[in-house]
């Protein structure tokens, strides 16, 4: 059985098992949106292979981070523009 790990995605904790990436975390807490582009418009992930960036967001303080290449860790905080 996976080990599970919290993260914390715009202040809700969620627990999903080890090495879910955060784009997928996002899908099981229902957020579809990542960010905004500069003209306002809602963003979410597309390519899932770390091409197209529509699926930045701020990981612990970082933006900018794509959510499909990066693997969840124990007490990661994810904020998106959602
Ligand atoms: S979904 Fe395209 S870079 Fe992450």
């Amino acid at each position: 059985m996976p080990r599970l790990v919290t993260v914390k995605i715009d202040g809700i904790e969620i627990r999903v098992p080890s090495g879910t990436s955060v784009a997928a975390a996002l899908a099981l807490a229902g957020k579809q949106i990542t960010h905004r582009s500069v003209t306002g418009q809602q963003r979410g992930p597309f390519c899932g292979i770390g091409v197209c960036l529509a699926c930045r967001v701020t990981i612990n303080g970082q933006p900018g981070c794509r959510s499909c290449k990066v693997s969840c860790q124990e007490g990661m905080e994810v904020i998106t523009d959602g």
